[in-house]
């Protein structure tokens, strides 16, 4: 593997992760060298307005050429919310990530997004909630577990001020384990 420290990152919302990764590239070492959305979103304007190339499509071809293009060596996915093809998953095998805001193997699936999870996380009554970062496989949120930071439930949380705080942690989570990922590459 090429040592770019390049990443790409992929979104399909509002980008607050995206912010993140943008806001943490100094203190972690790497370089968000790419931005790809497979609509129009805020998270393209946020990769705009810090210089960084963008590509909005879903012609997996494409995205594949300017994966290349811009020399990159881990694909982060940060609230993507497009099932990712069988090809690009072996073709990119332990090269591409997605945070989740479960504990997996809890709560994470096919419909398990946004609000909807922290929605499931209080009907089960769980006392800790918390996010994932995995390896991205063919079945949805069901790759490799990486690394897991979590949060108590507090007894007064509704589903948007537990998703509050787990979105604090995957904000941290998620720039550490990018550099741990590149570092181990090397
Ligand atoms: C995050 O909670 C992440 O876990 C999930 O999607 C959310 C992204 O939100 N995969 P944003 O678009 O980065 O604000």
């Amino acid at each position: 593997m090429s040592d770019t420290r390049n990443i790409a990152v992929f979104a399909s919302g509002t980008g607050t992760t995206l912010q993140a990764l943008i806001d943490n590239q100094t203190e972690y070492g790497y370089h968000v060298a790419l931005v790809v959305a497979n609509r129009t979103c805020t998270a393209l304007e946020r990769a705009q307005t810090a210089h960084i190339p963008t590509l909005q499509s879903c012609d997996w071809t494409k995205i594949g050429h300017a994966l290349t293009q811009h020399s990159i060596q881990l694909i982060v996915l940060a609230g993507f919310l497009t099932i990712i093809p069988e090809w690009i998953c072996h073709k990119w095998e332990k090269r591409i990530i997605n945070i989740h805001p479960s504990l997996l193997p809890k709560h994470g699936g096919k419909g398990m997004y946004g609000v909807h999870v922290q929605e499931a996380v209080l009907a089960a009554g769980d006392t800790v909630a918390g996010c994932t970062v995995h390896y991205v496989s063919a079945e949805v949120d069901g790759g490799h577990i990486i690394a897991q930071a979590t949060v108590e439930v507090l007894a007064n949380d509704t589903p948007e001020t537990l998703s509050q705080r787990v979105q604090q942690e995957e904000k941290k989570l998620l720039p550490q384990t990018i550099e741990q990922l590149l570092n181990n590459a090397k």
